[in-house]
This record gives structure tokens, C-alpha cells and sequence, in this order.
């Protein structure tokens, strides 16, 4: 799989400079460049399989802000007919600190409220657990659960 890098962010300091759009399956390669830069692709997670799911119905999206072909910022998100959640919320290393998480985050936000969903539940993985405050900065806080999960078909 030859994958698309991250084309040169454009000059800009601005997050409103950006345009929020939903994804399309012609996004996957640029998409999964802007994951990896940011560090949330994992061998055992296949992100393109990830990409065609979260674009496949109408529970779910990945929606993006993109300024001159270039994609700044991103998030995957969707309901389960109970809560909303968020996956793989990126902004490209090269702009960060704009307030491009930020935007991506309430556009998600949006979308969910838009669906009657009341809320909105995210993981943080225990290695990067310095971005709770960028959440805590958006009002999540943190509830003491423990996530279980299966694979099925194994
Ligand atoms: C998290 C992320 C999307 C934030 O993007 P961003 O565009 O820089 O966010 P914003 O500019 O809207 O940040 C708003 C505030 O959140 C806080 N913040 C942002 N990123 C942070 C981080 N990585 N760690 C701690 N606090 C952070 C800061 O207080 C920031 O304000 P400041 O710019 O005045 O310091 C970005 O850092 C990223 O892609 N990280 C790697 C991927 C990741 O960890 N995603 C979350 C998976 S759960």
C-alpha cells in the first residue's frame, strides 16, 4: 500500500481560514497520511477498513477542515442509538496550537447534536495521556470506567 504523505501545510495561523467538509473515500490516502503523522494508526487497526466503515452509513462520518487541497484536521465520528464518539481526532503536526482540534471537535459536536445524541464519549490511550487537557480545555471530563473490548469473529 503506497501511502500519500501530507502535502506542505499552507501559510496560515487562522483555523476559520479552514472549510469543514465531510470525507469521501477519495480522502483514505491523505486521511491515513495526517493519522500516522499524528501518531494514531496501530498495526493491528487497518485505517483504510476504518475509513470505508465510518463512510458507509448514516450513523457515522469523518469530517474534515481543509484549506487549498490540504487537509489540517480531521475526526471520525458516529453513534451507537445511546451515545456519540469520536475516533482518530488529528490536526496535521505542522498546525497545531491554531485551534484546528479545536473546530474539528466542535464541528463533531454539531454533527452529533444535529442526530438528537446528548453525549459524547472518547478514549484517550494511557500513552498519550497528555491530551486530556486539550479535552478538559473543551469541558470533557474524566469518568472512571473501565473500556472492555472483544474482537469478533476471533
Ligand atoms: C489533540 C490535537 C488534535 C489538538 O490539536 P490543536 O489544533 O493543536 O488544538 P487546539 O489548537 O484547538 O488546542 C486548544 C488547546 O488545547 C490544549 N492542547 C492542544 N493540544 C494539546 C496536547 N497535545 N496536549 C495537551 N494539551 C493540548 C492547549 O491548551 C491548547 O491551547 P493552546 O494552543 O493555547 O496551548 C493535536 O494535538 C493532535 O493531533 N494530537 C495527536 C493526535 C492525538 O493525540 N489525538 C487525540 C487522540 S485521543
Amino acid at each position: 500500500m503506497t501511502e500519500k504523505r501530507p502535502e506542505t501545510a499552507p501559510e496560515t495561523s487562522n483555523a476559520e481560514d479552514f472549510t469543514l467538509r465531510e470525507a469521501t473515500l477519495r480522502d483514505a490516502a491523505t486521511l491515513d497520511a495526517l493519522w500516522q503523522a499524528a501518531g494514531l494508526t496501530r498495526p493491528f487497526n487497518d485505517s483504510r477498513q476504518d475509513i470505508g466503515f465510518a463512510l458507509s452509513g448514516p450513523a457515522s462520518t469523518i469530517l474534515l477542515l481543509e484549506r487549498e487541497g490540504h487537509i489540517g484536521a480531521s475526526v471520525m465520528v458516529g453513534y451507537d442509538g445511546h451515545r456519540g464518539t469520536v475516533y482518530y481526532v488529528s490536526a496535521d503536526p505542522g498546525l497545531r496550537h491554531l485551534g484546528l482540534g479545536t473546530r474539528i471537535m466542535r464541528a463533531a459536536e454539531d454533527w452529533l447534536t444535529a442526530r438528537g445524541v446528548w453525549k459524547l464519549n472518547l478514549m484517550i490511550r494511557p500513552e498519550n495521556e497528555g491530551v486530556r487537557r486539550f479535552y478538559e480545555t473543551l469541558g470533557y471530563e474524566v469518568e472512571e470506567r473501565i473500556v472492555m473490548s472483544r474482537r469478533l469473529g476471533d
